[in-house]
This record gives structure tokens, sequence and C-alpha cells, in this order.
């Protein structure tokens, strides 16, 4: 890219609206957070709808979640619309004080629709057409035939409800994704060409891309293109477009309901786990969705959690950080729409949560400023696919079980001690740690592709450093290539893993720390460009002026006889990637390898740049404990004493004066609450699950 278009794009990304925050103000008047459940009419009989809903409104629910499966329910034949039904459950969450937020109901196609048109639905790469089988997102996004029926529910819901003063706002679909991963049917072929001839305008150009010269992948057009699943730059492309349509499905939704809905209705999708769905990409629905809600499930025992006697109970904390933080990066706040009530179906294996767990979620999710919890679901279901999930309500849809009891409580105390927040308020600790992190799923994608090393899992790597981070009780802000990076605004910037850097991007990083930012940035970050292609250069030589010194080689280690790299007098393992670094002589050498043939060579390289500094962590230490204490050094040179040394899974959180505290590990921990603060909630040493605020004196 010529300079002058790459000041352009920075000038254009500085003023793009990051956080819009009077809109936050105006959509969630109410102080604090706000409770909602997924309510399913069409799940329980009509005379048991207005019990449910009084007492959804007497536990302290503000709203309820209605219809985003439902379509075979409104729109019982081709063109005929029935909405008489949920006209009723509107009718009665408004009587008892509720409001509803409705959602369309694409992820579900009815029985009619496969029927007449069997292309709507999706093919998995072997060729698999979906079919009508009970299971849902398996609509292909690409058919102008789905798009056209799904728009067309989508429009009738908005001019029924969109002005409609009990509908708080919108989701639309759920949890988007493709449920066979990527969508190979015909339609996605096409469009996908189309993708591709507009990014790459000659088929000369794609097989340049692609390397196609490599096995003879070369192709003389684009209409000898077959769906890819080898080639890896074909499949970053392949996955980047799927992320796109994905996007575009949302976006036609929403600009739909744009033409219908009133203001004061908000517009969102409930985007599930980021790990998991790497073609998912919240960053680009930011635009035309007022924010970005999401979900979490914390016991199914498959992702990052403490692993102590406690975790299947607990759940995994530090996911549902990263998920509030990922979420709330989009537009600047966020909601969470969907956080277990309970014991759950899906798990490896499905434990009780500890009694008071939920409570502990909710108050975490309080402490990340949420500006609603809702819960999937109101009442345990009797038949279908989720059978043994529970919820608020036990099998007999009147008893609370544990959870809702717990929601119960948490609604109370939230209540009340909201009353004490004071909107506005800013901490000088959080304000002046703020902490980017650089976010790419292409780049996730590219490095999961070809990991290189067995043990290299990269979402490891990030935790890495996320963990870091929470330990020092520091917010954390997703950013993507696209966003400014203000040092003023944002001091840190943590760049892990970022294997594929444009030219742009190391300058725009090279800026940041000469404007006073420090930016620490991990291994492997710039192997490639940004197609993919490893550089034509030495390794990673387009960073070197950055990190102030020159790349040597990198190495990998069996697990079992682990090197060790030397870290301020402490030696700590490492086996799965160490890159060995020359220091430029104004460069810092903060790291050594201690063995191996290279013994005293770097590891972590460290220099100033003015007021700013960049970091260099070259070998990933196999506790993490290297990354914590370097994170610490830094953070602790530019702003003093730290307050916070937290284990990892206990989480400190400032809200609006309020400071929470909550605990995932099996151990009594003593927070460092001031002696001057005022203890409002809890005890200073804080139990497994439990809940501590406090606020400071002034
Ligand atoms: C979510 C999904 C819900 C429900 C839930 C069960 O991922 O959005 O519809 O299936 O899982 O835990």
């Amino acid at each position: 890219m010529k300079l002058s278009a790459f000041i352009l794009l920075s000038l254009i990304s500085a003023v793009l609206p990051i956080s819009t925050r009077a809109d936050e103000a105006r959509f969630f008047p109410v102080k604090g957070m706000e409770f909602g459940v997924y309510y399913y009419p069409e799940h329980w009989p009509e005379d048991q709808w207005e019990r449910d809903i009084q007492r959804i409104s007497k536990l302290g629910f503000h709203f309820i979640h209605c219809a985003e499966f439902a379509w075979a329910r409104l729109e019982p034949e081709d063109g005929r619309f029935d909405f008489a039904w949920l006209d009723r459950v509107v009718d009665l969450a408004g009587k008892s004080g509720l409001k509803v937020v409705m959602c369309t109901p694409s992820p579900c196609i009815p029985a009619w629709l496969a029927i007449k048109h069997p292309e709507v639905l999706a093919m998995d790469n072997n060729g698999k057409r979906s079919h009508h089988d009970g299971g849902r997102l398996n609509g292909s996004l690409a058919n102008p035939i789905y798009q056209k029926y799904a728009a067309r529910i989508a429009t009738e819901m908005a001019k029924h409800y969109g002005k409609d003063a009990r509908i708080s706002g919108w989701q639309i679909g759920n949890e988007p994704h493709i449920g066979c991963d990527e969508d190979y049917s015909p339609s996605a072929q096409e469009a996908f060409i189309g993708w591709l001839k507009n990014k790459y305008k000659t088929i000369e150009s794609l097989n340049e891309a692609w390397g196609a010269a490599f096995w003879s992948f070369t192709l003389n057009d684009f209409s000898q293109l077959e769906m890819p699943s080898a080639n890896p730059h074909a499949m970053l492309d392949f996955k980047t477009y799927t992320s796109e349509e994905i996007a575009r499905d949302l976006i036609d939704q929403t600009r739909i309901l744009r033409q219908h809905v009133n203001e004061t209705q908000w517009i969102t999708t409930n985007y599930a786990y980021y790990k998991g769905l790497p073609n998912v990409n919240p960053f680009l629905t930011r635009k035309d969705m007022d924010f970005a809600s999401h979900t979490m499930y914390l016991t199914h025992n498959r992702m990052n959690s403490s692993g102590d006697s406690l975790a299947h109970r607990l759940g995994c904390g530090m996911e549902l950080s990263f998920s509030t933080e990922v979420a709330k990066s989009v537009s600047g706040y966020t909601g969470i729409m969907e956080l277990q009530p309970g014991q759950i179906n899906w798990g490896r294996f499905n434990s009780m949560p500890l009694p008071g767990a939920v409570r502990m979620w909710i108050w975490h999710c309080f402490g990340m400023g949420e500006r609603f919890v809702c819960t999937y679901r109101y009442r345990q279901p009797l038949y279908g696919l989720e059978q043994f999930h529970h919820g608020i309500m036990q099998t007999d849809g009147v008893s609370l079980s544990q959870g809702g009891q717990d929601y119960a409580t948490a609604i109370g105390e939230i209540g009340e001690i909201s009353k004490k927040l004071e909107p506005g308020a800013v901490n000088d600790f959080v304000r002046s740690t703020r902490t980017g992190f650089l976010w790419s799923n292409r780049n996730i994608i590219d490095i999961e592709s070809y990991r290189h090393h067995q043990d290299w899992d990269t979402w490891q790597h990030i935790y890495t450093y996320y963990q870091g981070l929470k330990r020092m009780g520091v917010d954390v802000e997703f950013v993507t290539e696209n966003d400014a990076y203000d040092p003023q605004r944002m001091p840190f910037l943590v760049v892990p893993a970022y294997q594929m850097m444009s030219m742009e991007l190391v300058k725009k990083l090279e800026s940041y720390a000469s404007r006073g930012g420090h930016l620490i940035i991990s291994t492997r970050s710039a192997l490639k460009d940004q197609r993919g292609h490893l550089w034509e250069a030495k390794i990673q030589q387009p960073i070197w002026s950055l990190i102030g010194g020159e790349i040597e080689f990198y190495d990998h280690l069996p697990k079992e006889r682990p090197g060790m790299v030397q870290y301020d007098g402490k030696n700590y393992p490492w086996h799965t990637w160490g890159t060995v670094v020359k220091p430029a002589p104004k460069t810092e050498s903060w790291g050594f390898y201690d063995d191996q043939f290279y013994k005293g060579k770097s590891s972590v390289l460290h220099r100033k740049d003015g007021k700013g500094s960049v970091t260099y962590l070259g070998a990933w230490s196999d506790g993490w404990d290297m990354e914590y204490q370097i994170l610490r050094r830094i953070y602790g040179q530019v702003i003093g004493k730290l307050p916070f040394d937290l284990p990892p899974y206990v989480f400190a959180h400032y809200r609006e004066g309020l400071w929470v505290a909550v605990n995932y590990t099996d151990k009594v921990t003593p927070i460092p609450v001031p002696d001057s603060a005022e203890v409002i909630l809890g005890g200073r040493n804080l139990p497994p699950a439990g809940v501590l605020v406090w606020r400071e004196k002034k």
C-alpha cells in the first residue's frame, strides 16, 4: 500500500466511533444492570403463560426473550403469518411490567421451506446437504431463496413489532455461525467465486496469492475453482469469505429492521464464544448493529479454568472475562444474552454448579460493566434436544432451581447495591493501565491451520498474556488493525503471536511506541505477510527495527526435555517456541537462554522509545509465569506500585465507583482492599464462589 493511502486509512479509523456511549444510556436507562430470561411460549400450554410471566416479573427480571427458533409457528405455511399467539405473550409481558427482546427466527428453517426449496440448506465439505431433521443453523446463507425468505419473515416481524413500545430490542438469529462450519453448497461456491473475483480481479493475482505454482494448483479461469480444503491460502480466503457471509446475513437483517423499528429499539445478535467459532467475527457488524451481545456457558469442562478441585463447579471465569471484553470492545458496551442458569446438557460432563456459583457469575458480569444479564432459559424443556438443560425453574415449571435461587439473590443484591453506583466515575489505576489487545480472526485461523509444534495452541498463547493482565486487575480492550491506537487513551498494547503482519501495521505499531505507548509483542509475530506468505527477507525481519534487535532463528523442544530461559535471576522452563534474538546496541536484553547450544543468547528484548517502549518476548514459558513477571515489570515501570497481584482465576473489576472481586478457585483468597475502604458486600478474605464489593475512600 502507498504511504498516502495508509495515512488516509489511519485518519479514517481514527474517527470511527469505537464507543457509542450516548446510545448505551438511551437504551439502558436502568442504573446497574437489567435482567432477562429466555421464554419459549411455543413449548408450553397457553394456559400456563400468564402464570409463568407473572412469576418472571415477581422474581425481579426486567425482560423476556422470545421467538428465535419459532419460524414454523410464526409462518406455518409459505406466506401465511401468525403473530396472534406472540401478541398474547407480549400483552402478558406488558401487563406484568416486562419488556420483550424480540428475535428474528432465521436459524430454524421450517419444513415447508426445506421441502419446497432444498437448496436453502447448507452442504458440508463431503457434499452432504443438511436436511430438516430437528437441528438448526443449517441454512445456506449464500442461497438467494434462503435470503428472500429470511428477509420476508424479518420484514413481517419488524412491521408488526417495530413500533411497539413493549419491545426493547432485537436479536438477529441466534449465535450466528454455519452449523457445518463452512458451506460447500453450489450457492456458496458461486458466492465465493464472486468474492474472489472482487478481491483479486484476475486469475493471475489469485494464483500468485495462493502460491498456486506449488503442486500444480494453478487455475486458468475462476470457473475452474473447486471449493478449497487443502491449500492454506485458499482456506484462509474461504474462511474469511465465510466470516463476511455470516456478517452480511446479519447486516441484511439489521437493515431490514432499521426500516421499520423505532429508534428506541436496539439491534444486536448474541455472539457465541469466539474460540469454538473462528469464522465468526463480531467486529464485522460493528457499524450496523448497535452493540454486540454475547453468550457464555462456564461448566462444560472444555476451556480455560483453574483445574483445581472446584473447577468443574465454578467454571471458566477467564473465558467469561475474555468473552465480555471482546463483545464490549465492538461498540464500547455489551450485555450477556445467555448466562448459564445451572447444569447444562452438552458438556463433557455436566456438574451441578456450586451453590452460589451462578450468583458469582452474575456479579462478575456486573463488575465488568455488562448492561444486562439474560439467562437461557426460564423453564427446563421436557422434550427435544436439550431435555437435561436446567432453567430458572425445575421440571415442574414452578419450583426454583438452585440456579434460579442464585438469580433471585443476585437480582436483589445488585438492585440494592446499584444505588451506590456513580455513573461516569473513573479510577486512576484503571485509566492509566487501559490495555489494547490486538485481535484478528484471520491470524488465529492461519496460525491454527499450521501450528508447527504439536503443543502449540494459539488460544493458550493468547491466554498467557490475557491472564497476566487480569491478575493485575487491568481492563482490556480488543482492537483490530483498522482501529486507531492512541497511547493517551490506551497506554499499553499487547500483540500476541501476530503471525501475519502488513508493513502498514508494523509502521502503525512503531508510531504507537514513538508517541509514548508501551508495546508488548510476542514470538511468531510477523513471520508472514498478510497473505500468509513468508517474507522474502530474513526471519521476521520487518519487525527487527520495531523490537530493536535481530531474530536469528526459532527452536522447538520435546515437552519432556524443556529448555530453560532465565529472567531476573530465575529459570523458567519452555518447550513450544523459543526465538533466539540479538539485541541492537541500545536495546536491553531482559531474558537469556540458559542451556542448549545457544546458552547465553537473548530471549527477551526491551527498548525505550522516548516515553514509550517495546518489549519482545521470544520464548513462551511453559507455566506462563515469566510472561506475568515481565508484564508486572513493564506496568510497574510506568505506573509505580501495582495494587493487585491476584492468583489466576481471581478477578477484580472497577465499575462506576465500586470494586467487585470474585473467586473461581478452591482457596480462600485475601483481596488487597485498603483499610480505609468501605466493604459493601462480603469480606476481605474471599471464599470460593465468593463476591466482595468495596468502595474506596474519597
Ligand atoms: C446456546 C444456544 C442456546 C441453547 C444453549 C444451551 O449455545 O444459543 O439456544 O442451545 O446453548 O446451552
